[in-house]
């Protein structure tokens, strides 16, 4: 298993932004949009996992005088962010990093596959100003269903050992009110058809696209074999969820 820094850093950071089927556009285009909706007015924002800083990009653009915030452990993923977008730039994971502030909006997309939901919402929980606002992108082991049920090599109990997606979204919700520090107030499910029409798209998005990419690296020839097996086009699904979080 390698960390989540170096999947990054060495195997992720220069594929990202090609953003096939624009899950991430989608995702951060949903956020922003619960964001005006619930009339959004703070000064500062933290984007944990920030990764090339598209989110941060997006939130400039619709509130140019919010203050920027951006924290990830991969270098190579912030060096492409501050091409983009000015911030204050962290490297680190919510274990690593103290802040000497909070913050109105503290928001991560599609990071709970790398850092469990507790630590993120712990450390939500402790720097998010009192009237602030959470903003999530999920991931669950949920994602990818016709691909998991072709790989009989893998169960969630192994999966579980290099992802620490929420089994479902049921599972993530119950999570969320367990916790106790949150209310889902506004919640958008995205779904989305994944078609590969070719075997290279499907070869770089499951060995490059960030996307539980530990786990094909280490069923690497397991997978290579199913994607040089499968039939053009192959399709799968993504399922994900956009959350507005407000303190209880
Ligand atoms: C799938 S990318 C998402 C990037 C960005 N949020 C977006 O929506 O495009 C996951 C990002 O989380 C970062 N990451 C991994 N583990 C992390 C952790 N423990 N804390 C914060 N960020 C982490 C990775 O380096 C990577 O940039």
């Amino acid at each position: 298993m390698i960390s989540a820094e170096t999947l990054y850093d060495d195997i992720v950071s220069q594929h990202y932004d090609r953003d096939h089927f624009d899950l991430q556009a989608s995702s951060h285009a949903a956020g922003l949009a619960q964001l005006r909706q619930s009339g959004f007015a703070g000064h500062t924002a933290l984007d944990i996992g920030c990764g090339t800083g598209n989110f941060l990009l997006k939130l400039h653009q619709a509130y140019p005088r919010l203050q920027l915030w951006g924290l990830d452990p991969s270098q190579k993923m912030l060096a492409i962010a501050k091409t983009k977008q000015a911030a204050d730039y962290v490297a680190g994971t919510v274990e690593t990093v103290a802040f000497a502030q909070r913050f109105d909006l503290i928001s991560f997309h599609f990071v709970l596959a790398y850092e469990a939901l507790e630590k993120l919402l712990d450390f939500t929980a402790r720097y998010l100003a009192p009237n602030g606002t959470v903003l999530i992108g999920t991931t669950t082991m949920e994602n990818f269903p016709e691909t998991f049920a072709r790989c009989d090599f893998l169960d969630f109990d192994l999966l579980s050992g290099f992802v620490s997606n929420p089994v479902s979204f049921d599972a993530l919700q119950s999570r969320i009110a367990d916790h106790g520090a949150f209310r889902i107030a506004d919640h958008q499910p995205q779904v989305k058809t994944l078609e590969f029409p070719t075997r290279e798209l499907l070869h770089e998005f499951v060995f490059h696209s960030g996307w539980a990419s530990d786990i094909s690296l280490a069923f690497k020839d397991q997978f290579e074999a199913l994607i040089n097996g499968a039939d053009y086009p192959y399709r799968d699904t993504f399922k994900s969820h956009s959350l507005l979080l407000r303190r209880l």
